[in-house]
């Protein structure tokens, strides 16, 4: 249960917490740091507390980014803890880095710029080296083209704007909008009746779900078959959602051309049609501010008046 104002709250962080959220916390009633014992609430943003021991003391988790998969949500709730994310919070910077997989997968960006800092010679030998190569990176244009969305949430939504505004057709799959008055995103998305549907009809697929049980290898093997050959796959969301050897086959039949991802991956690190990234969606000045003053609120509010958003 919250416990009213005088006393001071113990604020654990378990990683870094942009300074914008944590100087919500009045210094006179609340201790912050990532040494604290007997914590009254821990603020998290990618450390794993699957396995963790989690005090007795905590009375609410706060997730400073969307997904809570790093924290066990069930057994806390199971505690009456209740854990705080901040949906929408960093939206905008991961819609801007599934754009800059689209780019950098329809212009072949990678193997180009790999390309070109392998080169050696003075600058005339570079130039003719690069203008008697670079017919292998010639690419495709986005306008009139198809982007399935898998996921209409916050950074579904955004995306399928973006790409709108970019010329794109935007075919939309959500599970959770079952209702047609609730599809009302835009007359241009067009709704898919399932995820094969989606599939066979999109150039680029990008994913924008949670991973839960229902979405745990929502691309595998036997789904991918339903893919255009030299489908363009991206995945933003989680690396649980996609199975890896359908991503190796897909590659290897033609129906993947590349696999953009914002995770490493030990299978698929070196593979030249594969993409990787370090986690850097939410990893912009503006989204860490946002998801820490979203969650830091949220965290004051639940200790202070005992209120529950967003958990
Ligand atoms: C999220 O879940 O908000 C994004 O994947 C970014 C993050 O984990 O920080």
């Amino acid at each position: 249960m919250p416990e009213r104002a005088h006393k001071i709250f113990r604020i654990l962080t378990l990683n870094q917490i942009s300074p914008l959220g944590l100087k919500l916390f009045d210094p006179n009633h609340y201790v912050v740091g990532n040494d604290i014992t007997e914590p009254d609430a821990i603020l998290v943003r990618s450390h794993n507390m699957l396995q963790m021991d989690i005090p007795s003391s905590v009375k609410a988790i706060g997730r400073a980014g969307a997904g809570t998969n790093n924290v066990p949500v069930k057994d806390m709730n199971l505690r009456g803890v209740p854990v705080f994310n901040a949906p929408g919070a960093n939206a905008n910077a991961v819609k801007e880095l599934v754009l800059a997989g689209l780019l950098m997968a329809s212009r072949n960006l990678v193997p180009a710029i790999r390309f070109t800092e392998g080169l050696q010679g003075d600058d005339a030998t570079l130039h003719k080296l690069a203008e008697d190569s670079k017919k292998q990176f010639a690419g495709i244009e986005l306008p009139g083209r198809t982007l399935g969305i898998i996921g209409l949430g916050s950074v579904g939504r955004l995306v399928a704007d973006a790409a709108i505004r970019l010329g794109m057709k935007v075919m939309g799959y959500d599970p959770n909008i079952t209702v047609d008055a609730a599809w009302n995103l835009s007359s241009e998305v067009k709704r898919a009746e399932s995820v094969e549907d989606l599939l066979r009809n999109s150039e680029f697929v990008t994913l924008h779900v949670p991973l839960v049980d229902s979405t745990r290898r929502l691309i595998n093997s036997e789904l991918a078959q339903n893919m255009r050959n030299g489908t363009i796959l991206l995945n933003f969301s989680r690396d649980g959602i996609v199975d890896e050897k359908a991503v190796i086959e897909g590659i290897e039949t033609g129906k993947i051309k590349y696999y953009v991802c914002d995770f490493p991956s030990k299978l698929l690190q070196h593979h030249a049609a594969v993409i990787t990234l370090p986690h850097l969606g939410a990893s912009t000045l503006e989204a860490e501010e946002n998801c820490a003053v979203m969650v830091v609120n949220q965290i004051i509010d639940y200790l202070e008046n005992g209120n529950i958003i967003n958990a």
